[in-house]
């Protein structure tokens, strides 16, 4: 499939917004393989990777690698996209056994397009979505460092409650530990009616 077309997928699509302003034209779709020559903007940002699981891709094939192994398996994965072209990145990582009740979001967005309400727009679509997809979630969850506040602040906006900070939690790309604020957001939050209606 070419990047932009939409995929007639029933519930895997999501869009939002009108073509005319220039940023609301967000729309959701499948990963696919060929979106990486468009990844590769951000993938080789160090300021995008800062407080990624992983760093700058040295190369378009270590990319693709990345991409087929990490990115397409998981449950539920979508490429932002503005216009029809993939800008970012967001995924659901449902959690297993008795912690089955809750699942984690992750999301990426390219620096040319911060700050723009675009990341914000896709947490809203997505929260929505999952609960309606997997009636069995009770709980989405965000973890975010410290220092991260961009990403605090695109929690907020969607209607996250943050929890509070898990002091010396995950070993940002290997290394020193970082403490973490835990979000969260119930299905039966009243936010979340209100996304579905948006
Ligand atoms: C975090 C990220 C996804 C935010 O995406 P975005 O599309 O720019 O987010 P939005 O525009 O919806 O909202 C960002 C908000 O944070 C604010 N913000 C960003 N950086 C900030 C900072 N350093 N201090 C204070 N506020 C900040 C923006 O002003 C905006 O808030 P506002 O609308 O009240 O002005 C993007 O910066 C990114 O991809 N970062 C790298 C990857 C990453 O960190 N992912 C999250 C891992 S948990």
């Amino acid at each position: 499939m070419e990047i932009g077309q939409q995929q007639q997928s029933g519930s895997q699509d999501i869009q939002q917004g009108s073509v005319a302003d220039d940023y609301s034209d967000i729309t959701l779709r499948l990963l696919d393989l060929s979106d990486v020559d468009d990844f590769m903007e951000w993938f080789t940002d160090e300021k995008v990777a800062k407080f990624c699981s992983w760093d700058c891709f040295p190369s378009r094939e270590a990319a693709i690698s990345y991409v087929a192994k990490n990115l397409i398996p998981r449950p539920w994965n979508r490429a932002i996209c503005l216009k029809g072209k993939p800008i970012g990145y967001i995924s659901v990582s449902p959690c297993r056994g008795n912690d089955r009740c809750r699942a984690e979001i992750g999301y990426v967005l390219g620096s040319k397009y911060w700050g723009k309400g675009i990341t914000t727009k896709a947490v809203k679509m997505v929260t929505s979505s999952v609960f309606l997809e997997w009636p069995h979630l009770e709980r989405l969850e965000a973890v975010v460092d410290v220092e991260n506040i961009g990403s605090q602040r695109v929690l907020e906006k969607a209607g996250f409650t943050r929890e509070g900070v898990l002091r010396k939690y995950y070993l940002l790309k290997g290394k020193v530990p970082r403490d973490m604020v835990m979000f969260s957001i119930l299905s039966t939050d009243p936010q979340v009616n209100y996304f579905i209606c948006d």
